[in-house]
């Protein structure tokens, strides 16, 4: 991922002259701190989410969250974007425009615990709602589920505090194992994604959406909730 400057710097020195690289200079500089703000930003979020997770697995006896994984946004994906939306590219424009360039995915063990550890965060006064959209009450109609949040967080630099946007997925392990099988498939190098496939995909979605109806259900019996 080239959020370093040296990096970027070492990978251009293949294409451009020196001087064309010390032009460029102020721009690196920039897109590199501003990728380092967020992720300093995706780092506040999983921390947050860390600490959620202690807290409920002492109140229930189990653990809530099952993985978090963060990723900033590739360069190849921000500029794919940009274009897609007719963005003049420039470091300002990545910020304002473009709300996942930190991303936070969280999977859950049930799905309570998705709405629950939503509400827990959404609770913090440190962090604001940009967009909420909820592809489990609503899925995509290829069968897609899960939570979906735009947040700010504040991040504390030496010398001043800046609001950053991150993307939270929140989903169940079933939602998760869906979302990076499907996206596998349709992104498999030569093949045409034909009608057939994306019926058999929407039958597997419905599937695990019934499979996380059942253990929900069974975890109710046990939690003693129902
Ligand atoms: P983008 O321009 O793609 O970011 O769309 P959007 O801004 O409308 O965001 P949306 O909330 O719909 O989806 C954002 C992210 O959710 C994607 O980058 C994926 O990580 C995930 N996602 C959304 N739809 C699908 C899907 O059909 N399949 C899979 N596997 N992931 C999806
Ligand atoms: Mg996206």
């Amino acid at each position: 991922m080239l959020v370093n400057e040296n990096e970027i710097r070492e990978q251009l020195k293949g294409i451009f002259s020196d001087e064309v690289i010390e032009y460029g200079k102020p721009l690196m500089q920039k897109f590199a701190t501003l990728m380092a703000y967020y992720r300093c930003a995706m780092m506040e979020i999983e921390t947050k989410f860390n600490v959620l997770n202690q807290e409920f697995s002492l109140a229930l006896d189990r653990n809530p969250i099952s993985s978090i994984r963060s990723r900033l946004k590739s360069l190849p994906s921000i500029r794919e974007k940009l274009e897609r939306r007719e963005i003049t590219p420039s470091v300002d424009a990545i910020e304002a425009e473009l709300n996942d360039i930190a991303g936070v995915r969280v999977v859950c063990s049930f799905p309570d615990d998705v709405y629950m550890l939503a509400d827990a965060l959404l609770k913090q006064d440190d962090i604001t709602l940009v967009e909420r959209k909820d592809y489990i009450q609503n899925p995509k109609p290829n069968g897609y589920r899960s939570l979906h949040l735009i947040v700010t967080v504040p991040i504390f630099l030496a010398h001043e505090k800046k609001l950053m946007k991150v993307e939270i997925q929140l989903r169940t392990i079933a939602m998760d194992s869906w979302a990076s099988l499907e996206h596998q498939l349709r992104y498999k190098k030569d093949y045409k994604f034909d009608e057939a496939m994306a019926k058999e995909l929407l039958y597997c979605a419905e599937l695990s959406s019934e499979l996380d109806s059942r253990m929900d259900a069974l975890r109710e019996r046990v939690q003693g909730d129902a």
